[in-house]
């Protein structure tokens, strides 16, 4: 096995560690002695314009960042990645999201199967089934067309959909919507069905296992809903399941043990990591709601990023550089947590999928040969859209005592242009993100305060220190390929993260205890006396109070 390098006995991470004791950031010093440095540490990336200046970044740091991702071979992982080879160690599996989104027509043989042919194949019966939704071909089982699509998954079969789907509400086709149910909380599926009216009414069980107990549960209790309602309705449920449920799963025989016809089944492939997964088949319920032709955009937009990533050198690689300046804040400025603010209503649900992404992702402390790992890993990712978020946490990101840097996503046209008087409100929100990160990069001085007749005593309150990092992502609007693209950026620096504290990015055995313990407390949870006396004395006082208090 290829043993992980690690990073901090490189030279340049011994540079990286003197530039950081010696390194005072001045943002407004770094502007204004270098009236390009906008431009310098600006890149496009497809339709992003990323804005690095507004970084702890000077040419040094960006070399000696750069000779880091040299040292532990970031551009060889990512080419081992690419080429499917088995980077996913503690799984012995290709990682091969990147297959994904290949153009019809390329080839990629991976352990004896051309994987593109593959995903071509099956995206054109995603694209077919979709299209019979949509045009009202595929009727429920009294004839009617579907007005409603529930994707019932969790994790990577969730989190992605139901992003994607927020995200591209402008693009959904009239008539249909969709829902999501996760939650093995029973009030999830329970708020979502109520008011459906099955014969209109499609479930799509996503699950790359198949044996997930959420998801699982859930499809048992739609499946009992959606019968009961249509006996309730004096329907027939002869065939039903048929028109009603379909699955996306690399499980296809589990999928036929639950009573779907393999044939409504949609495979993909052990390569493909659940919190990858949003542009294989578990992207059905998105084919269906924008249809194949936004969807192929959205594939488009990872194409463009995978194509950038895949052959850009370091210094002028955008996932690259902004995975290595995480690496910066989390290894030399300790900063454990990393904001995500789209300013953009639609994005409202990016940071909530980008915690999965790369928590599950990043947060490991052994290496991929079983070795502890030789610093922090795996930052806490969190965010939610601007300018909520102005009115409630970033009150701690500017004065706070924690350093906490900041990407910052701003859209250049809005899905709909309204105005307040003569006032333009896309333009008032964006000066809202451009202030914000101005804001955050060069602060408000004493004598700043001070000049606008503020008391003294009141003048430490009211000032700013500045020198917050943000990068800026300015997206000309929220569409599908910007969308795509967006995904891939992120993908892209949790997997530069990732090589350089040497994890298996793509395993997550840190979910597999909770899952197990959940089976072994659920007997004591329903009352068997020997199972809840196994228990330890928090959880048997817990469970005792529960018991007593239901009703
Ligand atoms: O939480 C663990 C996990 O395995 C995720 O990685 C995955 O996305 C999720 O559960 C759902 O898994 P599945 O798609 O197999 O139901």
């Amino acid at each position: 096995m290829l043993k992980p390098v690690d990073a901090t006995t490189t030279p340049a991470w011994t540079t990286l560690t003197a530039l950081h004791d010696s390194f005072t950031p001045d943002l407004r010093g770094a502007f204004d002695t270098d009236p390009e440095r906008a431009q310098r540490y600006g890149f496009e990336l497809g339709d992003l314009y990323v804005d690095l200046s507004k970084n702890f970044l000077t040419d040094e740091v960006r070399d000696a960042l750069v000779e880091l991702a040299e040292q532990v071979d970031v551009p060889g992982r990512r080419d081992a990645m690419f080429a499917g080879e088995h980077i996913n160690v503690t799984e012995d599996r290709a990682v091969l999201h990147t297959a994904l989104r290949r153009a019809e027509g390329d080839s990629l043989t991976v352990d004896g199967q051309d994987v593109v042919k593959d995903v071509h194949e099956t995206l054109e019966k995603v694209y077919a089934f979709a299209r019979r939704v949509r045009s009202g071909e595929w009727t429920g089982v009294t004839g009617k067309r579907i007005e409603t699509v529930v994707n019932i998954g969790i994790g990577g079969s969730d989190l992605g959909p139901v992003m994607v789907y927020e995200a591209l509400k402008p693009y959904v086709q009239e008539g249909l919507t969709a829902r999501f149910i996760s939650n093995i909380d029973p009030n999830d599926c329970a708020e979502k069905v109520k008011d459906l009216n099955p014969e209109t009414t499609l479930f799509i069980i996503a699950s790359k296992t198949f044996t997930t107990l959420e998801t699982l549960t859930n499809a048992r209790m739609a499946r009992d809903w959606f019968l009961g309602a249509l006996e309730a309705k004096g329907i027939s449920t002869d065939g039903a399941i048929a028109k009603h449920f379909v699955a996306v799963s690399t499980a296809l025989d589990k999928v036929e043990e639950f009573g779907i016809d393999p044939v409504n089944a949609f495979g993909f492939w052990s390569w493909v990591g659940g919190r990858y997964s949003v542009d294989s088949a578990v992207g059905t319920v998105l084919a269906v709601a924008v249809g194949p032709e936004a969807f192929e955009e959205f594939l488009s937009g990872f194409r463009t990023v995978d194509e950038h990533f895949a052959t850009k050198t370091p210094a002028e690689n955008v996932p690259m550089l902004m995975g290595l300046l995480n690496v910066w804040y989390r290894n030399f400025f300790k900063a454990a947590t990393h904001a995500v603010l789209p300013y953009a209503q639609y994005l409202h649900r990016f940071p909530a999928y980008l915690q999965q992404l790369t928590m599950e992702s990043n947060g490991k402390s052994v290496r991929w040969d079983g070795t502890p790992v030789t610093t922090e890993t795996g930052e806490v990712f969190w965010g939610e859209p601007g300018t909520n978020g102005q009115h409630a946490f970033y009150q701690l990101i500017h004065q706070g005592t924690q350093l906490i840097p900041a990407d910052f996503i701003g859209v250049v046209n809005p899905a709909h242009a309204t105005k307040d008087g003569d006032t333009d409100v896309h333009e008032l929100f964006l000066a809202n993100f451009l202030a914000q990160t101005a804001a955050l990069a060069f602060g408000k001085t004493a004598d700043e305060v001070r000049a606008e007749g503020t008391a003294e005593e009141i003048v430490p309150a009211r000032v700013f220190t500045g020198n917050k990092p943000t990068t800026s992502i300015l997206a000309p609007e929220v569409s599908p390929k910007v969308v795509g693209e967006l995904i891939a950026l992120y993908e892209h620096i949790t997997f530069t993260e990732g090589i350089v504290w040497g994890i298996d990015s793509f395993d997550q055995w840190g979910v597999e205890l909770g899952k197990k313990l959940a089976l072994q407390i659920a007997p004591a949870v329903m009352g068997d006396e020997a199972a809840l006396e196994a228990q330890d004395a928090s959880t048997q006082a817990l469970i005792r109070r529960y018991r007593a208090e239901r009703h």
